[in-house]
């Protein structure tokens, strides 16, 4: 099914399923332990052996030898198979670094060997076994110092232009240029890259933590010289990804090859330490902003340039993608440079770009209002735009920035913002901050397969993966709106390669993506059922378990006949881009204390209002936001991954070290979603709030502890020393 004109008679429309707050139809299973994670996969058949991982030492050069003798002696092992053995591998379309094979060390903590043993404890003791010689090369690992050889990125659009910012800047009345400064951030999902290998002949089965399986399976057949087809891989339940888990990881390949050698199914799970530095994370940026105003608080200039690094052959964080559709304003630049580094690979975390780029942008909004004396939840709204300010031809589909703002600063009780510094209560300096949020809204074609059973139980497969998310709830709820039954009638099935493929789940086009295949499969299960019928396809109605036309009616069980009947589609979209663009929004707000002796920051209250198309299901699009939030409060005060820059590697590797929110630092949290559908997003009319919910939150509690104390800090993580 091809979408590119606004639906007009929709059953999705009905808002019978779709749009209620149902609580998520896995939860039961997770919370019973029934849900198996791909670590967890067993069948009493089968006895997996245990893969443990080793790493490089060095950061970059080559191995010039491996002795795995003792390694193979030691007790309960199985095989050892060496980056050697498994000699240079095709590299997979979506990864920078090689994940296992050859004697090239591209980055700390690559993979250079796979232990397999019968127990867990005897794979890691043997792996310490391992006696590796290196020829180290001198690498890159200080971004700073790196930026003097930092090139413009191949990406499709590096810079952008409109106008005269130069000129326009020094004609400025008020004007501000700063840095901004966000370091090294780690995905921290709580389940770790986990895989179990199966070979069957030359056929491959894998139980994995992914969060796009078809994107795995090309890569695991390109990385392991296979035919794709021969491989099986599956991924039902999955403990977070945050971008973690878009593109295959070394547990995967590694468990296939110690599975191979050993000839026994084998799991490896990839051990804390390795999510830091042998998979991605999102890399530090390095931003300066500049933004010029009239005294009536229009902007007239604004310019945005980012460099950051990564490996040879990787691709920029792109912090400055917002700052070209957020605000208006006739005259404006943005710029990205990347620098050679070889830390382990950058690559996605939870919104790309726009979360760091908002980290920085945010506050010099805020520090621009400031200078201009207009207050910072007006100035936004002064400084709105209806069309992308790049290509003014161009509106968005649907915009509600200024909504978001007005209701939060009623909700919040924004009136009481008082200058800096001047709020106290006891040790504690009050403040509140406001920030707008911005992601924009991808689509992605999606695919699934429906089929209506002979008991009236409707089935749904989709290769489409929860992360957490609630896909499997929305997805129930779609096929129960289209087909006009209660949600306990649909079974729906996810992550497994044999089913058809999907959007996945990232860069928040999932829940809008995935539904919207759902929904075209629907479409020709209800095309089949109305031509079996002979009814008339123009009053056809399926509502309450039947089917009806006229004066015909039937259940929907005796319709379709004791076989059933199937439907499947691809949803896919024109280009909509061209005419359109589609983004989220939103505004967040936050109070927080700062204890005037110790530096320490406090969140004491957070709202968020977003404006993101049609809430498929509240709870869980509720869900997503506030664990967004919470990661934004990581990011604003204690999430920094910390380079060492002698030996090029990230030190803080585990959560002792890498600190991110618990409960107790997150004492109030609101979300209110904007009541609007999104005309041209798809069918649902939905669009994705998992990452527009992080959008922003960073800088709202910068902005917030400024006005707490009067200290403006533009290097993140704001911790205590930079306030004393
Ligand atoms: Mo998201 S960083 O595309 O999972």
């Amino acid at each position: 099914m091809q979408f590119d004109t606004p639906a007009t008679t929709n059953p999705i429309d009905r808002l019978k399923v779709i749009g209620r707050p149902i609580p998520r139809i896995d939860g039961q299973l997770k919370t019973t332990g029934r849900a198996m994670y791909a670590y967890e996969w067993h069948d009493s058949n089968v006895r997996c052996a245990y893969g443990y991982p080793l790493g490089a030492a060095i950061a970059k050069g080559r191995i010039k030898s491996m002795d795995i003798s003792a390694a193979k002696k030691a007790p309960g092992v199985l095989a050892v198979v060496t980056a050697l053995d498994a000699g240079k591998r095709k590299k997979g379309k979506y990864n920078t670094a090689n994940l296992f094979g050859g004697d090239e060390v591209q980055h700390y903590h690559q993979a250079i060997a796979v232990v397999v043993a019968e127990t867990f404890e005897q794979a890691r003791a043997a792996s310490v076994l391992i006696k590796v010689a290196y020829t180290e090369e001198k690498g890159s690992f200080d971004l700073k110092a790196a930026m003097d050889t930092a090139v413009k990125p191949e990406s499709e659009q590096p810079d952008s232009a409109v106008g005269d910012f130069e000129g326009a800047f020094r004609a400025a009345p008020v004007v501000l240029d700063e840095t901004y400064t966000t370091p090294d951030q780690s995905h921290s999902m709580m389940e770790p890259h986990a895989s179990i290998a199966a070979w069957d002949g030359d056929e491959l089965t894998v139980w994995t933590s992914s969060q796009m399986i078809d994107w795995w399976r090309s890569d695991l057949a390109t990385t392991l010289d296979m035919d794709k087809e021969k491989i099986h891989l599956m991924s039902p339940f999955i403990g977070g990804g945050f971008g973690g888990k878009l593109f295959l990881r070394a547990d995967a390949v590694l468990a296939a090859f110690g599975a191979r050698a050993a000839k026994r199914p084998v799991k490896v799970a990839l051990p804390r330490p390795f999510l830091v530095n042998n998979t991605t994370h999102r890399p530090a940026t390095l931003q300066r902003i500049r933004i010029g105003a009239e005294r009536n608080g229009k902007i007239t200039a604004i310019a945005h340039e980012s460099g950051s690094g990564d490996l040879p052959g990787g691709g920029p964080e792109t912090a400055v993608m917002q700052t070209r559709l957020l605000y208006a304003g006739a005259n404006r630049m943005t710029a990205m440079l990347l620098a050679t580094l070889d830390l382990p690979e950058g690559n996605a975390m939870r919104a790309p770009g726009e979360a760091p780029g908002l980290m920085a942008l945010e506050i010099a909004i805020d520090e621009i209002a400031e200078r201009v004396g207009i207050d910072p939840v007006q100035f936004r709204i002064i400084n709105d735009t209806q069309v992308d300010p790049e290509k003014p031809e161009r509106p968005f589909s649907h915009r509600d920035l200024i909504g978001c703002l007005k209701l939060g600063a009623e909700r919040f009780g924004w009136e009481g913002q008082g200058r800096p510094g001047s709020r106290r209560e006891g040790s504690w300096l009050i403040g509140t901050g406001v920030a707008a949020a911005f992601r924009n809204n991808l689509v992605m074609p999606s695919g699934a397969k429906v089929r209506l059973d002979g008991e009236g139980v409707v089935t749904v497969e989709t290769d489409m993966t929860d992360i957490g998310t609630g896909s499997y709830t929305i997805i129930a709820q779609t096929a129960a709106e289209m087909m006009g039954v209660t949600i306990d009638r649909v079974s729906v099935h996810l992550g497994d390669s044999r089913f058809p493929v999907s959007a996945g789940s990232g860069g928040q086009f999932g829940a809008n993506s995935a539904t919207s295949g759902v929904y075209a499969a629907c479409v020709k299960l209800r095309e089949a059922i109305t031509q079996k019928l002979g009814f008339n396809s123009d009053d056809v109605v399926f509502e309450n378990g039947e089917v009806r036309s006229g004066n015909r009616s039937l259940p929907l069980a005796e319709a379709v006949g004791p076989h059933g009947l199937v439907g499947e589609d691809t949803m896919k979209w024109g280009d909509l881009s061209k005419t359109h663009q589609q983004s989220t929004f939103g505004a967040h707000f936050v109070e927080v204390g700062v204890d005037v002796d110790t530096g320490e920051s406090r969140i004491r209250r957070m709202l968020a209002v977003c404006a993101a198309g049609r809430i498929l299901n509240p709870i869980t699009a509720r869900s997503q936001v506030i664990g967004a939030m919470t990661m934004g409060v990581g990011a604003a005060l204690s999430e920094e991954l910390a380079v060492d820059t002698r030996r090029g590697y990230f030190v803080n590797h585990d959560l002792a070290g890498y600190e991110v929110p618990v409960h107790a630092d997150i004492p109030h949290q609101e979300v209110i979603f904007m009541d609007e559908t999104d005309p041209m997003s798809s069918p649902m009319k939905a669009k994705g709030v998992g990452e527009l919910g992080l959008c922003g939150v960073a800088a709202a509690i910068a902005n917030a502890i400024y006005n707490a104390t009067g200290v403006r800090i533009r290097h993140y993580p704001i911790t205590l020393d930079k306030l004393i």
